[in-house]
């Protein structure tokens, strides 16, 4: 069974992950969440995938209260991981972070209160971590300063173009209550890119996966790794919730930047098809595949040729 190859591999690979709120002291946060368990498992699990993706980038609310304590464990569990991955690690400021703890945990700086913005080359893809938060507030604003920067920075297109990551994403909410917490003026920020090369927009902040546009250019959510928010709830209320915590797979390709939300978590097995199974069921001819997963109970009219039997009964019984 032979299929053209529609589309090339993909120019770049980045994982998305947002909002992990590890609290001080390695306490549960909001008395159930156990935020740096919830990271481990998240690469635990990928890396099963065995992929290799050329960054991390974190959008923000890495510590729930700015501790520094917060910041040296999440270094501790991320840092291993880039390594063996052999990727960069791209951390973005979010409005329960505190800069002078963040810059001193994280990045190694010296104590300073102004915005953390910062530019990464990854094999050619820039990528602009801009920080959206304003001190002791929760709702996001991008300053005159870095606005006049960041057009400055995006004046020169990149080799492989531009994302921009940010805490607070520039969309529309289907929880009013997060109209509060929002990125305010954003017609400003999105002047500044259009026409740009920026190829995408990665952020956090909502605690819920959501995708829109922005400026010409796709925006990605990632959901939280800490708890989610409950989307079916009342007008005008809220409900974080522990479960449906998920993280992104950002995919570059040429022209589309392609987003992949993968839950966090172990769930019962379904059906599992291996690699050397799949491998047989490709040298199928299209009558021989469509044999093979022909639902049980219902007449088969074709037989599979000798050398793809043992992929046969299985397979027929997982693909479907
Ligand atoms: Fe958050
Ligand atoms: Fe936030």
């Amino acid at each position: 069974m032979s299929t053209e190859l529609q589309h090339p591999a993909p120019e770049h690979f980045i994982l998305h992950i947002s909002d992990t709120h590890f609290v001080a002291d390695n306490d549960l946060l909001h008395g159930s969440v156990d935020s740096d368990e919830n990271l481990r498992q998240l690469f635990r699990d990928f890396v099963k995938a065995q992929v290799k993706p050329e960054a991390l980038v974190f959008t923000g609310d890495l510590a729930d209260t700015g501790r520094p304590d917060a910041y040296v464990r999440l270094r501790n569990i991320v840092e291993p991981v880039a390594e063996e991955l052999g990727a960069k690690i791209i951390w973005v400021m979010g409005n329960h972070d505190a800069r002078t703890a963040f810059r001193s945990g994280l990045l190694d700086s010296d104590a300073g209160e102004e915005s953390v913005d910062m530019v990464h080359d990854v094999n050619g893809l820039r990528i602009i971590a801009l920080d959206s938060t304003v001190p002791g507030k929760h709702h996001g604003e991008i300053s005159d300063e870095q606005l006049a920067w960041l057009s400055d920075v995006l004046a020169t297109p990149a080799p492989h173009g531009t994302l921009i990551a940010l805490h607070h994403p520039p969309v529309p909410s289907p929880l009013e209550m997060m109209a509060m917490f929002e990125l305010r003026e954003q017609s400003r920020f999105e002047k500044v890119i259009e026409g740009t090369d920026v190829r995408g927009i990665l952020a956090g902040h909502l605690h819920y996966s959501t995708f829109s546009t922005f400026g010409g250019a796709p925006v990605t959510v990632a959901s939280a790794t800490c708890y989610t928010q409950d989307l079916n709830v009342a007008p005008k209320s809220m409900r974080g919730q522990n479960g449906a915590q998920a993280f992104n797979l950002i995919h570059i390709y040429q022209d589309k930047m392609l987003s992949t939300v993968v839950p966090i978590g172990e769930f019962s097995t379904v059906y599992s098809v291996t690699a050397e199974q799949m491998a047989a069921f490709e040298k199928m001819t299209l009558e021989e595949a469509t044999a093979a997963m022909t639902a049980p109970g219902e007449e088969s009219a074709v037989e599979p040729s000798t050398d793809v039997e043992a992929a046969d009964g299985e397979l027929a019984e997982s693909v479907r």
